[in-house]
Formats: structure tokens, sequence, C-alpha cells
């Protein structure tokens, strides 16, 4: 299977995982395995546990790390067992961790998996693993009026969010909504032709709350930033390339509440709640994708990088 996709801000991650031959790391984000072939080629003893939900992506990946097989573990699952994953493998601590977030190119090219509003003809998927019953179709033919402005606005940070609920249950009360030219007829609808002139395609960002919304993305992440931080040995880093402002912020500020968690009054001389340090903040203002990279990969457009140093409290 051909699984193109552009590994973003690549150099910059390898270089701040700080890869040491013999340490144990774990790609939560496999996707084509364009980081985790840049990881397993630096190990010697050390071994790579790669996880993804996406059968396809798992399968790619497989290919991609034939030649490091004998150093990699591939595991079909969901980044929120990754500390059942890494302990079933036998191991208590790694020493790096990578999350690449959001979807892959491959996901968004291949048109039957339906996250794409430019293949008119596809059905509302977006499943990034294809076992769970629920698909996009289902949140836009089911969720209440209510629930749909609420995604839209908060995960799709749509000014619209309103108009294009109500149009869409205007719209699905006549006949479900099955295809995504469907559905881009209805948010166009529902968006003032000015705006749709010069703002970009329209249906964007309710595309990307509904994704959001069905993968649980934002709560999978929010929910095991410091657990995933709590599996790394002394000076193990994690790296997090994030691709829009909601996903950035849950990273920026765990990061800054696991390097300074103490919950003091400012003018208490001393700690006394006991919340101790998990490391330190690598990254004071996240890494962006150089100049060049932007030139290649217009995916990179909205990348940031984030990396997080554990230090264990004596
Ligand atoms: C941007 S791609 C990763 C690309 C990869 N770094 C590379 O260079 O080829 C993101 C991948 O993460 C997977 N993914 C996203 N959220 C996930 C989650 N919560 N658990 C497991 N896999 C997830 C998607 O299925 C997709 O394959």
């Amino acid at each position: 299977m051909e699984f193109n996709h552009y590994s973003v801000m690549l150099e910059e991650t390898i270089e701040n995982l700080n890869i040491k031959p013999d340490g144990i790391y774990v790609d939560g984000t496999l996707g084509g395995a364009g980081h985790s072939s840049e990881i397993a080629k630096r190990l010697t003893t050390g071994k790579l546990i790669g996880i993804d939900q996406d059968a396809n992506a798992i399968e790619a990946a497989t290919e991609r790390l034939e030649p490091y097989k004998d150093r990699v573990e591939i595991v079909r699952s969901n980044y929120e067992n990754m500390v059942n994953v890494v302990h079933s493998l036998g191991y208590d601590h790694v020493d790096g961790i990578l999350l690449d977030l959001g979807v892959s190119s491959f996901q968004l090219d291949t048109a039957s998996r339906g996250f794409s509003y430019r293949d008119e003809d596809a059905v509302l998927d977006m499943r990034m693993d294809q076992r769970n019953p629920k698909t996009a179709a289902d949140i836009v033919n089911e969720y209440s009026e209510m629930e749909l402005f609420h995604i839209i606005r908060d995960f799709g940070e749509d000014r619209f969010a309103k108009n294009i609920a109500k149009h869409i249950v205007k719209a699905r009360a006549e006949k479900r909504i099955e295809t995504a030219g469907q559905l881009n007829e209805i948010i166009r609808a529902a968006i003032p032709k000015k705006i749709q002139v010069t703002g970009g395609r329209p249906e964007k960002r309710t595309y990307q709350a509904i994704r959001i919304e069905l993968n649980r993305e934002l709560e999978v992440l929010r929910q095991n930033l410091t657990d995933m931080i709590d599996l790394l040995n002394e000076d193990g880093r994690i790296c997090i390339i994030t691709f829009h402002s909601l996903e950035d912020r849950i990273v920026k500020n765990n990061f800054r509440t696991n390097e300074n968690p103490c919950t003091c009054p400012s003018d208490f001389p001393v700690c006394v709640c006991g919340k101790k340090s998990k490391g330190k903040v690598i990254t004071r203002k996240p890494i962006l994708p150089s100049d060049k990279e932007l030139e290649e990969n217009s995916r990179s457009k909205s990348a940031k990088l984030r990396v997080f140093e554990r230090h264990i409290a004596e």
C-alpha cells in the first residue's frame, strides 16, 4: 500500500527525543512510521513500541519498519492505553514518547475514509479506528441541535456554528445526511456568501469539529498526558506535535502544571501542598517548522512541537 506522508518536523523531533541506542521509545501515533523509522534506525539493543488505532496505518508501518523488526513492537490500540501496552510488553518505564497528533495525509487522501470535504461522494465516516461502530454520519444525523452547535463552536471555533447546526437539523428532517456533498451544501447555505468568497473553504471548521468529537481527540490527549509523563525514566522526553490551538493549549498547560504543580498561595514562604515537579519544559515557545518545510508541505502550516523532560523529584 502506498502511504505517502511527509513527516512533520522530522529532524526537530528526532533531535529533541535525545535517542539512546539502548533506550525504549513509544510512538503513540505511528501512522506511516515516518518518525518511527528514524527512531528505529538509531537503536541497537533498544526497542521502539509503535501504537496506532488505524488498521491501514498498522499495515503500512509494519511494511516500513520491516528492516528493523528485531527492535520494533507494533500494537493496534489507542494511545490512551499506552501505559498498559508498555507494561504488557514487560517494560516499567520508557526513555521517550512521541505524539504526532491528528489525521495522516493517507487518511485525508483516501476518499472512502470520509475525512475530507473535498470528496463530495464520500460517505461521512471519519473513524480513525474502523472498529468503532459510531461514524461522522451518526453525529450529523443524531446529535441534538444544541450538541451540534456546541461541538462546531468549541471544536471548530466557527462563528457561524449556531446557524450551521440549525441548517443541519432542518435538512436531516427531510433526508438523512450521508455524504460529504450533502453536508457541504448545508454548511455553505448557513454561511454568508461574502465570507465564503474571502474565507477559504467554509466546510473546514465543521469537519474538524466532527472529527475531534467522533475520535474524542481532545479528551484522550487531556486525560493521558500526565500518565505519559509518569511513564518516562529520569531525563526521558515527551515530544508532541499539534495542529490546532485547542490541542496546543492542552499540551502547553499540562506541561506547565507538571513543571510547577505547587498550588500554595504565592505569599507562602515554603510549599505546604506537597505537589512535586515532574520535570521541565524544554520548549518555552513551541518549535515551528522551517521555511523550507512550510514550502514543501502545506500540512505543516499549523504544526507546533512542544517538549517536556522528566526529572523525578527526590
Ligand atoms: C499525523 S499521523 C502520524 C504520522 C507519522 N508520525 C509518520 O511520520 O508517518 C497520525 C496518526 O495517529 C493516529 N492516531 C491519532 N489519534 C490516535 C490515538 N488516540 N490513538 C492511536 N492512534 C492515533 C492516526 O490514526 C494516524 O495514523
